[in-house]
């Protein structure tokens, strides 16, 4: 086989306490791409829509994974890519681990599977590099695993999949622009021990309450008091909205990647769509522009097709 089609879905990660280690994946919305192998040496980028993304591979998210990926296929002399993204760049729900995840596992396929998952998400975190200079996995992982996933550690890598209980995903996207360099820079260096402890009280609360399905557990424990402090004064109407969506009936939620996205969790779809009601009742009266999403959790990651 010299060709491949793909869907690659957004990711959320960080799960509100778990900066940079816990990250969940969508149902919707999904990157569409193509991916051939080619005896025209490089990776070839052909763009589908409209985010005039670059074409020079070493400069583009996905490139830059197909290249570490080729530093380990040596016989690999090239590939095409054409993508289409229906995510978009920027909205902070893993637009650029789509990217990167979704043409190594096109490429692994093209290639019998000879790479394990965990070395797709080596090669993936290469983009991340490009988007925002950090290598972090926390929306590579759940994007090519699937499910709800947890970054033990990242340099050597260690994965682990957590097995969470059916959750509905709302998530608003105000139309403002958060870089992810500039959202990383502005967070402190050092924290409190008392933040400490309430936070890895939260993250350990909230690993348990995925696994025992508890979904009181999973409430109680999305509460971020290190790092949503300092992001969401960058997201208009982030209280607001966080306060009519638990109204709404959410479990909780918090700032999705680097935002500007929002997400909430709940139990069922009708509260979602409660939620999802809540949240643009208070961008119309403020005024904002924004985009929702209302999904579930994808438990299969990349989609091969
Ligand atoms: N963990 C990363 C961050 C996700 O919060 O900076 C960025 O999408």
């Amino acid at each position: 086989m010299k060709k491949v089609s793909a869907y690659s879905p957004a990711t959320v990660a960080n799960i509100v306490c778990g900066f940079d280690i816990l990250g969940l994946c969508l149902n919707e919305p999904c990157d569409e791409l193509m991916l051939e192998i080619t005896d025209e040496p490089g990776v070839h980028i052909i763009n589908k829509d409209d985010f005039d993304l670059p074409v020079d591979a070493e400069k583009n998210v996905s490139g830059a994974a197909l290249l570490a990926l080729m530093e380990e296929a040596k016989d690999v002399k090239g590939f095409i890519l054409t993508s289409k993204k229906n995510i978009m760049p920027g909205s902070g729900i893993g637009s650029s681990a789509a990217s990167a995840a979704g043409v190594v596992v096109a490429a692994n396929h093209l290639l019998n599977n000879r790479f394990t998952k965990e070395d797709l998400v080596r090669f993936a975190m290469n983009g991340e590099k490009v988007a925002c200079g950090v290598k972090h996995a926390d929306n590579i992982a759940p994007c090519i695993y699937g499910g709800v996933t947890l970054i033990r550690s990242v340099f050597p890598l260690d994965i682990v999949c957590i097995d969470a209980p059916e959750l509905h995903v709302t998530v608003v996207h105000p139309q403002i622009e958060v870089r992810t360099s500039d959202a990383r820079q502005i967070l402190k260096q050092q924290v409190l021990l008392k933040d400490a402890i309430k936070q890895w009280g939260n993250i350990a609360g909230l690993v348990a309450g995925f696994i025992k399905h508890d979904y009181d557990l999973i409430g109680r424990s999305l509460e971020d008091v290190i790092i949503e402090p300092v992001r969401s004064i960058l997201i208009p109407g982030f209280h607001e909205i966080k306060t009519s969506s638990k109204e709404a009936g959410a479990l909780g939620g918090g700032i999705s990647g680097s935002g500007p996205s929002i997400f909430m969790l709940s139990k069922d779809a009708q509260t979602a769509k409660h939620i999802e009601t809540a949240m643009k009742n208070i961008y119309d009266k403020m005024g904002i522009a924004y985009h929702t999403h209302v999904t579930t959790i994808n438990k299969h990651g990349v989609k091969i097709v």
